[in-house]
């Protein structure tokens, strides 16, 4: 493990945030701190947690404690995975590979973007544990049956399909730093930002010595190749998911299908009739449609409507293990993290998202012991308070 992440000093998310945050360039790590519009989702997702307090129950010896759980039949180590977290590849060359091998060294699962540097086959190759493909319609269904196919033959054994994003929410901090011109093609365009570039050289150098910008390697458009990284956001608005689409991707993906991006119950049982084996309580980091609910409270309506017919997984402001419980408290059968991973990728390639997952284990199971709940199957609401203006079903 390197000895920045691995250092004495780092206890926590937030020190590995810090740490990444001095590595890249801002524009990188704007781009995945950073939100929609004012950043109330954002910060909402965070603040949700703190809202919830424990109950715990005193003088209860614990002697084995169990942190593992199932989620799709995967056995995992923790009740949290690695969320799909796009563009991977510019916060550190190891990007998607390093992430899934870190994920699979910790016992866990990884989910790939479609938003990918990697090729697909690498990062399961990569990764002893359990592998997801999340799909963007980006390129179109011939691009996406491609990719399924080849995610199919590599051995992805289930398919994450995004809802919220029928165009790319607006991220404030992109234009500001110039995302747009730093990955696009004019040297022009990108004089007045290289200064943000020039000031992290080691950064600059391993971004450099990798190939510069990557292609999307897993949307191959026939005759055209892998996608270019710039055409994203002209893409995205044309790659809208919808029901219909998920009967036809059905039809192409034989394995459990997950919905990831919903808030509502309405939507979750539509979910559930469209045949999805899992939903995921998401509003992607906040990223999206600013001003929505924080996933924390929008999970037990979720919960309730699809009434233990489906596994409910969450995302969204988990930074620490105590997020994770009370999730699992509020009816999720596992959380996905983003940034909490991603910032330890941006800070030290695999070794960051190792440390990361090492962290959260630790307070996961320190929670539990505190809590005097032998186990995450044992957690429910009794063991926290929400507050009395939440409409907990
Ligand atoms: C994301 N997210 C995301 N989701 C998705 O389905 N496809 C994607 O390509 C991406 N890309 C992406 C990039 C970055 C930089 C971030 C931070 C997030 C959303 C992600 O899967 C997840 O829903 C959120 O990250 C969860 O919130 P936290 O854990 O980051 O607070």
């Amino acid at each position: 493990m390197s000895p920045a992440v691995n250092s004495p000093h780092v206890v926590n998310i937030e020190d590995l945030r810090r740490i990444a945050q001095q590595r890249v360039p801002k524009a990188v790590f704007d781009y995945l701190d950073g939100g929609a519009e004012a950043e109330l989702t954002l910060l909402e997702n965070c603040r949700a947690f703190r809202e919830v307090i424990f109950r715990p129950r005193s003088a209860i010896a614990i002697g084995e404690c169990t942190v593992s759980t199932r989620v799709l039949g995967h056995e995992l180590s923790i009740p949290a995975m690695l969320a799909p977290v796009g563009y991977s590849r510019l916060m550190h060359p190891g990007g998607e590979v390093a992430a899934a091998r870190a994920a699979g060294e910790a016992g866990t699962g990884y989910i790939l973007s479609t938003i990918s540097g990697h090729k697909l086959e690498d990062v399961k190759a990569g990764s002893k544990g359990p592998v997801w493909y999340q799909l963007y319609l980006l390129g179109g269904r011939e691009a996406a049956e491609g990719a399924l196919d080849r995610a199919r033959r590599a051995g992805f054994s289930a398919l994450v399909i995004t809802v919220d994003t029928p165009v790319a929410g607006f991220r404030e901090r992109d234009p500001r730093n110039g995302m747009t011109e730093l990955l696009g093609t004019s040297v022009f365009a990108k004089i007045p930002y290289l200064p943000d570039l020039l000031a992290h050289p080691g950064w600059l150098a391993s971004f450099l010595f990798d190939g510069g910008v990557p292609r999307l390697e897993n949307v191959v458009t026939p005759g055209k190749g892998a996608m270019e990284l710039v055409d994203i956001a002209a893409a995205l608005a044309d790659a809208v998911v919808t029901w219909e689409d998920l009967r036809w991707i059905r039809e192409v993906w034989p394995g459990p299908i997950v919905v990831k991006g919903l808030l509502t119950g309405d939507d979750a049982r539509r979910a559930v009739d469209e045949g999805a084996a899992a939903v995921v309580v998401s509003n992607h980091g906040g990223r999206q449609l600013d001003s929505v609910s924080a996933t924390l409270r929008a999970l037990p309506e979720v919960v309730a409507a699809v009434n233990g017919q489906v596994e409910v997984l969450m995302d969204g402001g988990v930074r620490r293990g105590s997020d994770i419980v009370k999730a699992l408290c509020l009816g999720a059968r596992a959380v996905l993290i983003g940034r909490a991973y991603a910032y330890g990728l941006a800070a030290a390639g695999q070794a960051g998202v190792a440390r990361a997952l090492q962290i959260l284990r630790i307070d996961v199971e320190r929670t539990l012991r505190l809590l005097g709940c032998p186990s995450v199957a044992a957690l429910d609401r009794s063991y926290i308070g929400v507050p009395r203006s939440w409409c907990v079903p």
